[in-house]
């Protein structure tokens, strides 16, 4: 399948729409009081919006190689900066309703939750990848440059999987956890095998090395 140009506006238009449900919720239920624990519901709720967008921002590149459907990656900033925006969010919601600002709070909770410190990494590094989104940035560092920052996105998940699971575990439920392990590893041990079988000499088909065929 490969849409149009028009249709793929279309999609894109959708998409955007569609990433800002979980948000309109969360909007609609503070509005109406119809939050028991407010605080823990937003933090939990952006927390899993974060992590979803990540994998489905990893989930491009397989779904463009396997599908050949390149328009894709026409979605796939959108969707990282969405990643970003739902992180901002469960930073603020931390940094902001449950602490207030309050830095020695938020040290002593951190103190008590490591987990949340695996977060915050993760968190920072996202930050250059959604300043330098833009077409504009990615002209100043070049392709090269900012193909390979952006590929801090193969640490940022696996540490929102490591904060996910390191809270859970604290609960005795890993069954979430697992499942995102899973899935962001798969995700990640794809594009092992992509690199490792463009360099294998096995694969050139008789031409000579950096010659190879891409797979
Ligand atoms: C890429 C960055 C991050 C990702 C992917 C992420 C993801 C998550 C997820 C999936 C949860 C569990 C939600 C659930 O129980 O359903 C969670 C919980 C939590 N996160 Fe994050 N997080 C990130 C960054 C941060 C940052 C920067 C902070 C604060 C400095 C933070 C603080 C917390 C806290 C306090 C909880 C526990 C909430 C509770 O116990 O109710 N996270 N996060």
């Amino acid at each position: 399948m490969n849409p149009t140009a028009k249709q793929v506006s279309a999609i894109k238009a959708a998409v955007f729409v569609l990433a800002l449900l979980p948000f309109a919720k969360l909007v609609y239920l503070v509005l109406t009081d119809a939050l028991v624990e407010p605080l823990q519901y937003i933090t939990r709720a952006t927390g899993d919006w974060t992590l979803y967008f990540l994998c489905i921002t990893l989930l491009v590149t397989p779904l463009r190689r396997l599908a050949k459907w390149n328009w894709l990656l026409k979605l796939r900033r959108m969707l990282g900066l969405y990643a970003f925006f739902y992180g901002a969010l469960h930073f603020t919601t931390f940094l902001w309703f449950d602490h207030f600002f309050d830095v020695a709070e938020m040290l002593k909770d951190v103190g008590k939750r490591p987990f949340i410190l695996v977060g915050f990494v993760a968190f920072v590094l996202l930050i250059p990848l959604a300043v330098t989104s833009t077409n504009g940035m990615v002209k100043r560092l070049g392709g090269k440059n900012w193909m390979w920052l952006h590929r801090l996105v193969y640490v940022i998940a696996p540490l929102g999987v490591l904060h996910f699971w390191w809270m859970k575990a604290a609960k005795n439920d890993l069954a979430q956890p697992l499942l995102f392990s899973f899935i962001v590893g798969l995700l990640l041990l794809m594009r092992v095998w992509w690199a490792r079988s463009r360099r294998s000499p096995e694969i050139t088909n008789g031409r000579g090395r950096g010659q190879t065929r891409r797979v």
